[in-house]
């Protein structure tokens, strides 16, 4: 996701301005006294990613009082983030990463132990910050996310090389891993600007919906992107064994064949490309694309009510973006 593109979409001046106010607080609220604690833990943030999260809890501070309370919007935005890089230096630990976020990742660079003690770090202090600034309801949002989001996690790993799993299975890691704190940061930032609640609803379900999209189509790209776009080597999921959704699409179109293929990336050396190949046919593809296409549709019936809302095209557009990523 470029973040120039992301800028056009979301053409509000105003929104940019408090997304580098977001940045200090960040730094601020994850400084450690512990100058060897602050250096891993702000590893990450300072090195960069598209804060996509907190853009849409800015984006969703918009549809309430956001003058009156704005500085309680950017802190939600500021609580999801820090979840969100809390989660990565743990994913990175879990998934043996080797990079994130351009650099080197922080499991690789120090070790294990300490990327989860910084990961811990930024998720304890996410939950202070929204316990002074953001409110008992936020508090317990946040909390019953990251359980959420740890579900996801775990099932993915239950399920790693399994080949008995299906689409079903898939969607309920990617609902927990993802979608649940798209949803929250959404909704926290529409709580936090005093929002109704019919349009706090709305924007929740419209985010859940565009954090299933966003996991299918960053799915889809590990495939049919090259290494260089992604940062990483392309058709790691399947080498790591996470069986994303064309992969499943793929199995349920020819399981015989399918299944060979993944038992023989286990078993002896095959080239990757190839094995990318016969999972990016067009049919797998286009198939993967209805699905996504389904929760576009749903991501627009949610927020129904809001269709006469100025803001409506923009939550339309940032839904089409990620969508047209994978074109
Ligand atoms: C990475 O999230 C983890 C996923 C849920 C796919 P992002 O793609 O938002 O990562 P950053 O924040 O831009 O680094
Ligand atoms: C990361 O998922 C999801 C969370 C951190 C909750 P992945 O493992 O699929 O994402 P990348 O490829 O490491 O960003
Ligand atoms: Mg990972
Ligand atoms: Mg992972």
């Amino acid at each position: 996701m470029e973040s120039k593109e992301i800028q056009k979409i979301i053409p509000f001046d105003d929104l940019w301005e408090n997304l580098d106010k977001l940045e200090e607080r960040l730094i601020d609220v994850s400084s450690s006294n512990d100058e060897y604690l602050s250096s891993i833990s702000q590893y990450l943030i300072k090195a960069g990613g598209k804060r996509f999260r907190p853009i849409i809890s800015l984006l969703s501070g918009k549809f309430g009082d956001e003058k009156n309370y704005i500085n309680k919007i950017i802190d939600a935005g500021v609580a999801v983030e820090l979840i969100h890089i809390g989660s990565l230096y743990h994913d990175d630990v879990m998934d043996n990463a080797t990079t994130r976020r351009g650099v080197e990742s922080s499991n690789s660079k120090w070790n294990s132990n300490l990327s989860i003690l910084a990961g811990d770090y930024l998720l304890a202090r996410s939950s202070e910050l929204a316990a002074e600034n953001l409110g008992l309801e936020s508090v317990k949002l946040l909390a019953s996310t990251y359980a959420e989001l740890v579900e996801g996690q775990t099932k993915e790993l239950n399920l790693s090389f399994n080949l008995d799993h299906g689409v079903e299975d898939y969607l309920k890691v990617i609902e927990g891993k993802t979608a649940s704190l798209i949803r929250t940061s959404a909704r926290l930032g529409a709580i936090a600007s005093n929002a109704d609640i019919e349009i706090i609803d709305a924007l929740s379900e419209w985010g859940w919906n565009c954090g299933i999209i966003f996991q299918i189509s960053d799915d889809i790209l590990d495939l049919t992107s090259d290494e260089k776009t992604l940062g990483k080597p392309s058709g790691n999921d399947i080498l790591e064994g996470t069986y994303t959704l064309p992969v499943l699409i793929a199995l349920e179109m020819n399981r015989g064949k399918y299944e060979d293929i993944l038992k023989s990336i286990q078993n002896e050396e095959v080239e990757i490309n190839s094995v990318i190949n016969e999972f990016t046919t067009d049919e797998i593809i286009s198939n993967s694309k209805d699905i996504i296409n389904d929760y576009f549709s749903k991501s627009i019936e949610s927020i129904f009510e809001l269709k006469n809302h100025s803001l409506f095209p923009v939550l339309e557009n940032i839904n089409n973006y990620l969508i047209n990523r994978t074109n």
